[in-house]
């Protein structure tokens, strides 16, 4: 925690956004717009909206979010994840993409996620250049979770037409273990692994997020054609992801040349607060994407 952060500061403000989050992640900024073509939300979300200020929602201060920079992946986190992805609720993280005609469901799904997305700068980055995309980050740690919703509910807050930044979305998971609950397979075009953690020791690369079985739950939810996007500074991780993604049958590496030539690759070599952090001492950013391969013909 940083020594300017007073802890009972921190508190007072992290029990006001608790309560703000909970009234306002489902709703559809301008709330009052949302109302006029739906009949039962109507009165709540006037009460929600009568009781705001008519001014945007401040961007969250990151300093009374920190939280201990790891999270054991393989600890049990409580977390809630649906059986099956036909159980996920995405209405409540889209609320801007809810079927005018079936509030229960949305117009599009999640094509493109972000993969421990930290504070959600890839996210915000991303936002504009695919508004017809959903945008995922999913991320373990729940303080950084609360930061990102708090993130984009400000955002959206502050545009008045109710347009931006209704295509991201954040939730609270742990990748190493749910990843096909939430989504079908080949339903993703792009998984973004910004920086992982790196767990430097031999004893913990098992809790790196690219290992042997892991790439082929990624394979499973990515579509024919998808991409693999990594970015890190530490050298060995980088060698420890290509070896394994060049070992996976489904995946191959894509070259230099596509690299500079893709827009992702240039949003995500300075977008996130990791690499922000890498430019800022001049450290170096190692870069492999890989395309997902189809799948082999079974000769019967
Ligand atoms: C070093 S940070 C990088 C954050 C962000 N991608 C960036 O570049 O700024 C790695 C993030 O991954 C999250 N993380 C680690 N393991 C995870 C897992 N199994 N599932 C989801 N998130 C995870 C961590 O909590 C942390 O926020």
């Amino acid at each position: 925690m940083g020594s300017n952060c007073n802890p009972s500061k921190r508190v007072e403000y992290r029990k006001e956004k608790d309560e703000l989050r909970d009234k306002l992640k489902h709703i559809r900024f301008p709330a009052l717009e949302l109302s006029k073509t739906k009949g039962e939300s109507l009165a709540s979300e006037q009460n929600i909206t009568k009781s705001l200020s008519k001014k945007a929602i401040n961007l969250p201060k990151k300093k009374f979010y920190r939280q201990r920079a790891h999270s054991n992946p393989f600890s049990d986190h409580q977390l809630e994840y649906p059986k099956s992805p036909n159980e996920m609720n995405w209405t409540k993280l889209y609320p801007g993409f809810v079927d005018p005609n079936d509030p229960t469901k949305l117009l599009s799904k999640v094509t493109i996620a972000d993969i421990g997305c930290g504070y959600g700068g890839l996210l915000v980055d991303l936002a504009p250049h695919f508004p017809h995309d959903l945008i995922l980050g999913m991320e373990i740690r729940v303080q950084v979770t609360n930061y990102v919703e708090d993130r984009i509910i400000a955002l959206r807050s502050k545009d008045p037409n109710g347009k931006k930044y209704q295509n991201i979305g954040v939730l609270r998971g742990n990748a190493m273990k749910f990843t096909p609950n939430f989504f079908e397979k080949g339903q993703l075009t792009k998984i973004f692994f910004c920086f992982p953690d790196p767990h430097f020791k031999q004893r913990k690369h098992k809790a790196r997020i690219v290992t042997k079985t892991l790439l082929s739950e990624y394979a499973y939810v990515l579509k024919e054609g998808g991409i693999i996007y990594t970015i890190t500074d530490v050298l060995d991780l980088h060698e420890w992801m290509v070896k394994h993604l060049q070992e996976h049958p489904l995946f191959a590496r894509l070259d230099a040349e596509w690299e500079n030539e893709d827009l992702c690759v240039s949003i995500m070599r300075n977008a996130t607060e990791e690499g922000k952090k890498v430019e800022r001492n001049k450290g170096d950013k190692y870069i492999a994407c890989f395309k997902r391969l189809p799948n082999p013909e079974i000769i019967l």
